[in-house]
C-alpha cells in the first residue's frame, strides 16, 4: 500500500483510543520557526507518558498550555508537569537561566502544580548575567544584519559552552568552584564589555551571591538526568522528549545565520538528554496550518498586509517569551517536507486549522522559483533561500467555524480537502489536528504513537532483502 492509500485509509479512522495503549518512546519537534503549538501537543501526550525531557534550548522557549481556561506559559520546564505522576526533566543539552528557572517554579507552586517530579541536568549549561548583556549588545552591533533573537542570553551561554569556558549546574552547587569559575569567567567577560561595549565591570562578589541564592533553591532538583532517563529506559517506561524551536531554527540544518544555537530536529533529543539513537521509536512533527516567524530572517511565504494581520489577529500570534508579533504567512509545503525528511517524522500535528476558518481561498507554497530556475526542495544556503519566490497552488476555504469539531468528519470538506493535500504534499500522515488551544479542541485522527510507523511504510514499496 502507497503511503498515500496508507494515509486515506486511515484517515477515516478517528475514535482511536489513544490512551490506554502503552507509549513508545516518542520525540516531538516543531516542523517550522517554532511556536507550531508543541506545548499544547506535548502536554496532551504527556498523560500517557511516564517522563518528560526537555533536550535542547533554554528560556527562548515559550510553551503554552491551555487546561479548563487556565494558561500556563512554560520556558524551560516541561509541558509534562501539568500531570501530577508525570516525571519531568530539564536534560543536559539545555541552556539554564537559573532566575527565569526559579519565577518559572515560584509561580508553578502558586498554582498547586506539584513540583517534586522535576528533575535539571548537572551538566546543563547555565546563562550568566553577562551572557544576557553580550546577547543584547551584539545584536546592536549587527545593525542589519541583526537576528532578532529573544535577548535571553542563548547564543552566548552555547558559545562558551562550545569554547569550553562555560559554567554547568554542578559548577554552581560546589560554593568553592563557583567561585573559581565567576572570578576566571568574568575577568575576560568584563574585558569584552569594557573593551567592546564600553560598560562598566561586573563585580564578581555580586555575581557569586546572587548566583549561590539559586544554587541553594535548585539543589534538591539537580542530579544525573542521563542516568535517571536510562534507568527508566530500563524499567520500560514511556518517555516524551519534548523539543523546544523548530527545524528551521536548528543551528546545522535551519536557515543558518537566522536560528537559535541548538539542535532543535529529533537528533538533537539522543545528545541534549543523553541516550542512544536506539532508544527513539518514533518522531511526531508538530506545525501550524500556516507559518509563522519571529525574529529576522527569510521567511519566502510571508504574507505582508490584510490576510496577514487577520492571522497574526486570529491566531493570537505575539510571542510567548518576548511579546514581539509574529511574522505571518501561508503553509510553505517545501519546508514542511523538508522537516519530514530531516526529522524522520513518523507523523504530524497540525495545529491552529481553525485560524484559517475565514479565508475564501488559501495558499500551500508548492515549490520555489530561485533565479528563473523552479526548485522543489529547501536550498542549504541562506543566501538561496532568500530569493526564493514561492509558488503556490491555491485550495479553497471553508470560511465556516472549526473550533466545535471534534472529530474529522465534523470538518468541512474543504478543511479535510486542505488537510489531505498537506499530508500527500508532503507524505506523511496527520494524526492529530487541533482546531484551538484547548485540551478539548483536539481531534485524534489516527493514534500518533502506535499508528504505522512512516520508514516503514516506504520500505514496505521495495522488495524486501532477506
Ligand atoms: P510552542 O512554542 O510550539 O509551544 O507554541 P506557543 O505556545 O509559543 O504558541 C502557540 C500558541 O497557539 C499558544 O498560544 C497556544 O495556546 C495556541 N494554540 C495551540 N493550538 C492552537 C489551535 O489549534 N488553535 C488556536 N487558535 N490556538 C492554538
Ligand atoms: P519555542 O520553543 C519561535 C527565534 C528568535 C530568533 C532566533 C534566535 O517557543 O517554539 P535566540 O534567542 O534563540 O538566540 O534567537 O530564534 N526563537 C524562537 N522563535 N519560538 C521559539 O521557541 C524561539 N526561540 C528562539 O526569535 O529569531
Ligand atoms: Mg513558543
Amino acid at each position: 500500500m502507497t503511503l498515500v492509500a496508507e494515509y486515506e485509509d486511515n484517515f477515516s479512522l478517528c475514535k482511536l483510543n489513544l490512551f490506554n495503549k502503552p507509549l513508545a518512546n516518542v520525540v516531538v519537534i516543531g516542523a517550522q520557526w517554532g511556536d507550531e503549538g508543541k506545548g499544547k501537543i506535548t502536554d496532551l501526550l504527556s498523560k500517557s507518558a511516564d517522563v518528560v525531557v526537555r533536550y535542547q534550548g533554554g528560556v527562548n522557549a515559550g510553551h503554552t498550555v491551555v487546561v479548563e481556561g487556565n494558561t500556563f506559559k512554560l520556558h524551560l520546564i516541561p509541558s509534562g508537569i501539568l500531570y501530577p505522576g508525570t516525571d519531568c526533566i530539564i536534560g543536559c543539552g539545555t541552556a539554564i537561566d537559573p532566575q527565569v528557572l526559579i519565577q518559572e517554579l515560584d509561580q508553578l507552586e502558586a498554582l498547586n502544580i506539584p513540583l517534586g517530579n522535576l528533575l535539571i541536568s548537572q551538566t546543563a549549561h547555565v546563562t550568566m548575567p553577562y551572557h544576557r548583556s553580550i546577547d543584547r549588545l551584539a545584536e546592536e552591533r549587527r545593525g542589519e544584519r541583526k537576528i532578532g533573537t529573544t535577548g535571553r542570553g542563548i547564543g552566548p551561554t552555547y558559545a562558551d559552552k562550545s569554547e569550553r569556558t562555560g559554567i554547568r549546574v554542578q559548577d554552581l552547587m560546589d560554593k568553592e568552584v563557583l567561585r573559581e569559575q565567576i572570578y576566571w569567567a568574568i575577568n575576560h567577560k568584563n574585558a569584552i564589555l569594557d573593551k567592546l561595549y564600553n560598560l562598566p565591570p561586573l563585580d564578581p562578589e555580586e555575581v557569586i551571591a546572587e548566583y549561590s541564592g539559586y544554587a541553594d533553591r535548585l539543589r534538591p532538583y539537580v542530579v544525573d538526568t542521563a542516568l535517571k532517563i536510562y534507568d527508566a529506559i530500563t524499567r520500560r517506561r514511556n518517555i516524551l522528549f519534548e523539543g523546544a524551536q523548530g527545524t528551521l531554527l536548528d543551528l546545522d540544518h535551519g536557515t543558518y545565520p537566522y536560528v537559535t544555537s541548538s539542535n532543535p530536529i529529533a537528533g538533537g533529543a539522543c545528545v541534549g538528554a543523553g541516550v542512544g539513537p536506539t532508544t527513539i521509536d518514533r518522531v511526531i512533527g508538530v506545525a501550524k496550518a500556516y507559518t509563522t516567524r519571529v525574529g529576522e530572517g527569510p521567511f519566502p511565504t510571508e504574507i505582508k498586509g490584510e490576510v496577514g494581520e487577520m492571522l497574526c489577529d486570529r491566531g493570537a500570534e505575539f510571542g510567548t517569551t518576548t511579546g514581539r508579533q509574529r511574522r505571518c504567512g501561508w503553509f510553505d509545503g517545501v519546508i514542511g517536507r523538508y522537516a519530514v525528511r530531516i526529522n524522520g517524522m513518523d507523523c504530524l500535528a497540525i495545529t491552529k486549522l481553525d485560524v484559517l476558518d475565514e479565508l475564501a481561498e488559501i495558499k500551500v507554497c508548492v515549490a520555489y522559483e530561485i533565479d528563473g530556475q523552479r526548485c522543489e526542495d529547501f536550498p542549504s544556503s541562506s543566501r538561496k533561500f532568500a530569493r526564493c519566490q514561492p509558488i503556490y497552488q491555491t485550495l479553497p476555504g471553508w470560511q465556516r467555524s472549526t473550533a466545535e469539531c471534534r472529530s474529522v468528519e465534523d470538518l468541512p470538506k474543504q478543511a479535510r480537502d486542505y488537510l489531505r493535500f498537506l499530508a500527500e504534499f508532503m507524505q506523511v500522515p496527520i494524526a492529530i489536528i487541533s482546531v484551538g488551544p484547548g485540551r478539548e479542541q483536539t481531534i485524534i485522527v489516527e493514534d500518533p504513537i502506535h499508528g504505522p510507523k512512516r520508514s516503514l511504510l516506504y520500505a514496505d514499496s521495495t522488495p524486501a532483502r532477506v
